[in-house]
């Protein structure tokens, strides 16, 4: 069996994760700090605020954004349905937007398509690391006032006009969950450029507790915190972030591999004029996240059959990215025709890619899939 995918963990994460043990501070403490300093430099981020996961993140990006009952929240339903439920954690209301047929992203076009009168934000997501054209997305929000909030859960290294994914907005949201570049099991990060919006994110992941834990311990003067609103527990632990430090330092490593991988996929389905395969797109590169191809021909029916016989084969697949538009969680939200998401999710499939998949694995894969 040729999995979908497998983290890049080894020794050194095992080790790091049980000094971290050893040292006896196991919960946020002095490693989530040194992680989120190591963020920083890796991404070029002002600020890093590490939380439990990118939906806690995405949650805090919004509070931190401003927005409350009464906005309205572009995101493209196609993306892992997170993107869209973190939107009424903050009482605010879902519009989704369509995406590329090329990029999986939504577009400042696309954008422009759904806006409302009451858009106050927008989570643009790089889908499986995909860079957006964040320039026309940027600018359509600054001119009409919008908060622009990346979900760059997919997208740890991957490049926009040549620099990392982190800077480039006010907030931008990571995960560190096993299927993505970088993992720490569960976990996120904030990167922020705002430093009072980082303070106050910083704080609400903890309670909204007014000291962080390490500056109580290690006052000689006896401190008394205050609880000055209404926080939540979105911490990451020191176990978590111990292992990161690890992963982190491994990140170009990663992406080259992935990039080769990718590239040699591409050379084993160069001349198939009925399937797309992921490229980079002119503004960026993509961290290959997911290698996620396109079929243009034969429909869901061919996808859904092509699913089965691969897996039939023993290759670990997995269909494209979900449409949350087409959950029952989001059924009943009215929406434009997003039919580009729709043949998305229906007509694409994700195959396997991670750091240790060998040249001779991907013939293997690749032969499975022009057998079905
Ligand atoms: C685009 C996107 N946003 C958000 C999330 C949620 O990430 P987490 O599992 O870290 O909460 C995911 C996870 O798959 C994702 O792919």
């Amino acid at each position: 069996m040729i999995p979908i995918i497998k983290p890049w963990l080894g020794e050194e994460e095992a080790l790091a994760a049980a000094h971290a043990v050893r040292s006896g501070w196991i919960a946020q403490g002095p490693k989530v700090a040194e992680f989120e300093a190591a963020f920083c430099k890796a991404t070029g981020a002002a600020h890093a605020i590490a939380v439990s996961n990118c939906t806690t993140g995405l949650h805090l990006a919004l509070i931190g954004a401003g927005i409350g009952p009464g906005d309205d929240v572009i995101v493209p339903s196609l993306s892992f349905i997170a993107t869209a439920n973190c939107v009424p954690y903050v009482g605010a209301n879902v519009v989704f937007a369509d995406v590329d047929p090329v990029t999986q992203n939504v577009t400042a076009e696309g954008l422009d398509a759904v806006w409302t009168p009451r858009t106050r934000a927008v989570i643009a997501v790089h889908q499986v690391g995909m860079p957006l054209d964040l320039g026309p997305i940027a600018a359509l929000c600054a001119e009409r006032g919008a908060y622009l909030i990346e979900d760059a859960a997919c997208a740890i290294g991957s490049r926009y006009l040549g620099q990392r994914i982190g800077p480039h907005s006010g907030l931008v949201v990571f995960s560190f969950h096993p299927r993505k570049v970088v993992t720490t099991g569960e976990g996120g990060m904030i990167a922020c450029q705002d430093p009072a919006i980082a303070a106050r994110l910083r704080t609400l992941r903890q309670h909204a507790m007014s000291l962080s834990d390490v500056a109580r311990h290690s006052s000689r003067t006896f401190l008394f915190e205050t609880y000055d609103e209404v926080g939540y527990n979105y911490r990451m632990t020191d176990i978590q972030a111990a292992v990161g430090l690890v992963q982190l330092a491994k990140l170009d490593d990663m992406i080259a591999t992935r990039r080769a991988l990718a590239a040699h996929y591409a050379e084993l389905l160069a001349g198939r004029d009925d399937l797309m395969v992921p490229r980079d797109p002119p503004h960026g590169e993509t961290n290959f996240q997911s290698y996620c191809i396109k079929l243009l021909d034969g429909g869901r029916a061919r996808r859904d059959a092509l699913l089965q016989s691969m897996s039939d084969a023993g290759v670990g697949v997995k269909r494209g990215i979900m449409a949350s538009h087409l959950e029952k969680a989001w059924a009943a939200q009215p929406h434009a025709p997003l039919p580009e998401t729709e043949r998305w999710t229906h007509e694409s499939l994700v195959l396997p890619l991670y750091h240790t998949l060998t040249a001779d694995e991907q013939e293997v894969v690749v032969a499975a899939l022009l057998a079905g």
